[in-house]
């Protein structure tokens, strides 16, 4: 019995989501760690032999997390940042800068409180359940990049940040 406690949770979650392997940010100076991350699936197409989270192109990747605020916030926003490593600058035009490290996703819903988190009016010590899509675009080229993903709150600080290693596969 005492198995099955602990094999459980994966087998559900084998079919529909995959746990990434991410890493959490190392805390900036412009945003500090305002949540603990407490969970998170990522709808990956499979993983690569590298270990990376597939992104099938054409398609709305989920990605749930669910997380403790440290903080009072009214406000919970939704920011996308693929970190490139200094390659692959030609497809700029599908994305944005927005002087943040990498590059903007756009087609993100920025505003998580309109349908991405449990409720907003966030109260200290509370447990947030998130849950997003990411589009990615058809013509998005095939290559590997790391998508850095924050949940931030009114004061523009981190409540969430992670770093996922993708793949973009078709
Ligand atoms: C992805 O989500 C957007 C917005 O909800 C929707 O318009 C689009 O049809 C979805 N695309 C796919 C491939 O499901
Ligand atoms: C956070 O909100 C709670 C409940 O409204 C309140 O008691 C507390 O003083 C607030 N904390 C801060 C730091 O504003």
């Amino acid at each position: 019995m005492k198995y099955l406690f602990i094999i459980l949770p994966f087998v559900i979650c084998h079919v529909r989501c995959i746990i990434p392997p991410y890493r959490l940010c190392q805390p900036s100076a412009s945003h500090s760690k305002t949540g603990v991350l407490e969970s998170i699936n990522v709808d990956c197409a499979g993983l690569s032999v590298t270990h990376d989270c597939n992104l099938k192109r054409g398609t709305n990747v989920s990605m749930s997390a669910t997380f403790t605020s440290n903080v009072n916030t009214s406000k919970v926003t939704t920011v996308v940042h693929g970190i490139l490593g200094g390659v692959a600058e030609f497809f700029l035009h599908l994305l944005s800068k927005d002087g943040e490290e990498g590059v903007r996703f756009n087609g993100v819903t920025e505003d998580a409180c309109i349908s991405n988190v449990n409720h907003c009016d966030i109260t200290k010590g509370e447990i947030i359940q998130y849950t997003n899509e990411l589009p990615v675009d058809i013509h998005y080229p095939l290559l590997r990049l790391t998508v850095k993903w924050e949940i931030r709150d009114d004061q523009n600080n981190d409540l969430v940040c992670i770093r996922i290693p993708v793949e973009i596969v078709d």
